[in-house]
């Protein structure tokens, strides 16, 4: 019998290219999404891929009724929790529905799991949970919890309630896995990011440049104290991740009670070398301009990946010249992202 594996959000960036790879490893993904910012036509895509169609159902996660109608009809496993806002702008100007949707929806999503005795929960948090780190690469054991914005706030709270819960209740398996800066696609180029607007991120940012539709990037400072004056991050291709996330789900079949992991390649990136591997990669100039810093923003950000491959196994095999070369191919093979 295949697991069954309730994914929060799964028609989103990461959790779809999870979803492929749960179908790979012989799980049996049932999808939640409310589509707040996702498309069906992902699930055609899945399909191509793998040849099958996972089981979707439309739900606000905060919908306590259907939801628990899915755990009532299924044999679910575990959970990974993927639904979520993420913009880190629009929870200045909006954090009470930040607060509301990913707390309140975490919350909804534990008293289900606890009325249907489900004990195992990975959850989708992020390096931003660091703040400005005191140093790098950064280790787990690194202080969290000094959030400089609404959305980063809502993951330190969830971690901390998922903490509270693993003491009050022995039996739960829960895997906290920091995502660093997941970029990339799948190498298909039938399934990437589709960020609505004007991308806030990198990379989106680059291949929109790219294909001719924004003008130039503009990168946001060069003098921060980094090695060419432009910030640092650690890029993780998507699907290096999403095999992170079977990974954990083998090691959550261990019960080993709370486990958090950094998920992120080790190494360090600027946005200068960024822009320079995606040129060399898909032989494209991409025209820049150095503006000031971005406020919140902080110098280098980049993990250390020692106990994800201790205990786990993981070990990216993609780098940055790989994440630029399938974003690329995502982007000009849909231009519009999922619409047609
Ligand atoms: P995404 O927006 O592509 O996917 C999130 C999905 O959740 C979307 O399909 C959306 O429709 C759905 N969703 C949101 N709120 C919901 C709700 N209340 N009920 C049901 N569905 C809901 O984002 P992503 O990049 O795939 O990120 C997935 C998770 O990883 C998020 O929790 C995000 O905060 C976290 N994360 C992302 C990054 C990143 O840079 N992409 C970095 C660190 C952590
Ligand atoms: N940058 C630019 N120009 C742009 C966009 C970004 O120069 O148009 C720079 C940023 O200043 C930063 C780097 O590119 O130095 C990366 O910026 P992103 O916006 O792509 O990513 P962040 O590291 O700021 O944040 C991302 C997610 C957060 C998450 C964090 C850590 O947006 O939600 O990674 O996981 F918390």
């Amino acid at each position: 019998m295949k697991k069954q594996i309730l994914v929060t959000g799964g028609l989103g960036f990461i959790g779809s290219h999870t979803v492929v790879e749960l179908i790979q490893e012989n799980y049996e993904p049932v999808i939640v999404d409310n589509l707040c910012n996702s498309k069906t036509e992902v699930l055609n895509r899945i399909k191509k891929i793998t040849g099958v169609k996972p089981e979707f159902i439309e739900l606000d996660v905060r919908d306590e009724e259907k939801l628990s109608k899915v755990f009532a009809s299924h044999n679910i496993f575990a959970v990974i929790h993927f639904a979520g806002l993420k913009a880190v702008g629009e929870s200045v100007q909006k954090p009470q529905l930040y607060y509301d949707n990913n707390i309140g929806s975490t919350e909804v999503l534990l008293k289900v799991m606890d009325k249907y005795n489900v004990k195992n929960i990975v959850f989708s948090s992020s390096a931003t949970v660091y703040g400005n780190p005191k140093r790098v690469p950064i280790y787990e054991t690194d202080p969290v919890g000094e959030f400089t914005n609404p959305y980063a706030e809502t993951k330190v709270r969830i971690e901390e309630m998922l903490i509270k819960l693993s003491k009050q209740d022995p039996k739960m398996n829960i895997a906290i896995l920091r995502y660093f800066n997941p970029i990339g696609a799948h190498k298909s180029g039938l399934m990437g990011e589709d960020p609505r607007g004007i991308p806030n991120n990198l990379m989106p940012y680059v291949t929109q440049v790219a294909v001719g539709k924004l003008p130039e990037l503009s990168i946001f400072g060069n003098d921060y104290p980094t090695k060419d004056g432009t910030g640092v991050r650690d890029y993780i291709h998507v699907v290096d991740l999403a095999i992170g996330h079977v990974l954990t789900l083998k090691k959550i079949e261990q019960n080993p009670g709370l486990v958090i992991y950094n998920l992120g390649t080790g190494v360090g990136t600027s946005v200068l070398e960024l822009v320079h591997a995606f040129e060399e990669a898909n032989g494209i100039k991409i025209a820049y301009k150095m503006v000031g810093r971005r406020p919140g923003d902080v110098p280098e950000c980049y993990a250390n990946a020692d106990k994800a491959y201790r205990e786990l196994g993981f070990k990216t095999k993609y780098n940055i010249v790989d994440c630029c070369r399938d974003s690329w191919n995502w982007q000009k093979n849909n231009p519009k992202g999922y619409d047609k």
